[in-house]
């Protein structure tokens, strides 16, 4: 297996292993996780994918998560991110659908308004369009490392209250329906999640983010906007241009990641699956101090 560095300190392709070797071979699992805690996003190029087998490669990183209400593949495994609708043509511009599309277009990271968050999120692309739909990620990883020790410090002892409804909010009113919002209650995450494989820390936010425990609205808000914005500094990303049999994972503890538009009228349909982050990924320490005994 080569390991090729694509992105600006972190990101990289994976050669000479498939998602196959890592879903059945104990040793090709053991670099490929190696490699997903050291470069926090992995490319594998040419796979064929089904299902079945983003299922068996995903499990072999946790438990994979059950799909939350409104979104497609709700209760399987799988999140089905298409912009084809029920009637088998594109969705206009104004569907949920395309306005869901829009939303992913925020900086984020999947998961942190559960219960439980997420570890890794994988994405095969199934159909994409001939341009556009890129994904581009950054590192908080790195960008923690970019503050200075004052503000690192600070982090590391501050929480942050996450909320899917406010992540949609910012694209249209009323995008969470009353079924998701009571299905996703805010949640409270610390801000720095350090990675016990290596000790790292990384600032954990995303356009979910809304409030900052202790701290005023206004003030707790201009903190997470400043962050976001240190986190997500020009030239600090890798854009992902996707091609048939792409398969990219990533750490949602140490990156965000944003979708970029494609034409209205052109099909993509991606694949996602989500494996929850547990004890062993550092959870616990995530969790404001009042809660950790109670949950
Ligand atoms: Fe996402």
């Amino acid at each position: 297996m080569d390991v090729v560095p694509l992105g600006p300190g972190f990101a990289a392709e994976l050669r000479g292993v498939t998602l196959a070797d890592v879903a059945s071979d104990d040793a090709a699992h053991a670099a490929a996780r190696a490699a997903f805690e050291e470069h926090s996003a992995l490319v594998f190029r040419g796979q064929e994918v089904t299902d079945e087998l983003q299922l068996a490669f995903s499990r072999r990183f946790g438990p994979p998560e059950v799909t939350k209400v409104g979104s497609q593949g709700t209760g399987t495994h799988f999140v089905i991110l298409t912009t084809i609708g029920p009637d088998g043509k594109v969705v206009p511009p104004d569907h949920r659908v395309a306005l869901r599309n829009k939303a992913n277009q925020l900086w984020h990271t999947d998961s942190s308004f559960k219960r439980v968050p997420a570890l890794t999120s994988i994405l095969s692309a199934r159909i994409i369009p001939a341009r556009g739909g890129e994904t581009e990620y950054v590192s908080t990883c790195l960008a923690f490392e970019r503050l200075d020790p004052a503000l690192r410090k600070k982090l590391e002892n501050s929480f942050a209250w996450h909320d899917y409804a406010h992540s949609r909010s910012q694209i249209a009113p009323g995008l969470a329906t009353p079924e998701e919002r009571a299905a996703l209650p805010p949640q409270c995450w610390r801000m720095v999640w350090r990675n016990p494989a290596n000790g790292r820390g990384a600032i954990y936010l995303a356009s979910h983010a809304y409030a900052v425990e202790g701290m005023e609205p206004a003030e707790g808000k201009k903190l997470i906007d400043e962050l976001m914005a240190a986190a997500t500094a020009p030239d600090t990303s890798y854009l992902h241009q996707w091609r048939s049999g792409d398969v990219v994972m990533w750490d949602n503890r140490a990156t965000m990641h944003h979708g970029r538009p494609w034409p209205v009228n052109e099909t993509r349909t991606i694949v996602r699956t989500t494996i929850s982050a547990t004890e062993a990924d550092g959870l616990e320490t995530m969790r404001p101090p009042s809660r950790q005994a109670a949950e």
